[in-house]
């Protein structure tokens, strides 16, 4: 298993990933199947080209088994804080230790920026595995965001989490 930053090359792979995971996990991301299956391959090129974005995928094989990004801060007085966003594994791939590598691998990425203080992310109300996984990362909830997405009929609020870069 590697895992790397993502290029524009990996968009392919990237784009059929990200749908998969949306279509398998709708409480768990912002996102929707129909929204991001109608974005042509080079809005995902673009995506993994872009400087305010970190995609890193990790691999097995040839074979993208999990990802997570890392959105930074355009604005001036923002850009001490990085968001941690699109965190997902393979079912194939789940309770293997592979989430907490990328986490890892994220946070590591995130240090190599002396100007970033803080990393942030948000996780829907329930989903008990990632709120465990970034609670053993060092992530704290500080807030709970109501009502912050909605599927279908369905509600569901958000927590909100973060923690200090330095490493300890
Ligand atoms: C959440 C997710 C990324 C975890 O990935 P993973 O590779 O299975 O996680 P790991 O094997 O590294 O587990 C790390 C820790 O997470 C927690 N965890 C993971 N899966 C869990 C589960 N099903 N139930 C409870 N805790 C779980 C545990 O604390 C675990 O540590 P432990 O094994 O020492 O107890 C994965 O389940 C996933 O992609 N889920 C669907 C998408 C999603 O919810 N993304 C998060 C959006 S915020």
């Amino acid at each position: 298993m590697i895992i790397r930053t993502l290029g524009a090359g990996d968009a392919e792979a990237y784009r059929t990933l990200m749908l998969e995971a949306y279509g398998a996990y709708p409480q768990a991301f912002t996102s929707s199947v129909a929204e991001r299956a109608a974005m042509p391959l080079s809005w995902w090129e673009k995506r993994l080209s872009s400087p305010l974005d970190c995609l890193l995928g990790a691999f097995e094989e040839d074979e993208l088994a999990g990802i997570v990004g890392l959105a930074f801060e355009p604005r001036e007085k923002a850009r001490h804080k990085v968001t941690l966003f699109g965190m997902y594994v393979t079912r194939a791939h789940q309770r293997k230790g592979l989430g907490r590598q990328l986490v890892e691998a994220a946070l590591d990425e995130a240090r190599r920026y002396p100007r970033l203080k803080l990393i942030q992310l948000t996780v829907t109300a329930g989903n008990d595995a990632a709120f465990a996984l970034y609670q053993r990362c060092g992530f704290i909830q500080y807030g709970l965001e109501p009502l912050a997405v909605r599927v279908g009929v369905d509600y569901f609020d958000k927590i909100h989490m973060w923690r200090e870069l330095k490493t300890d």
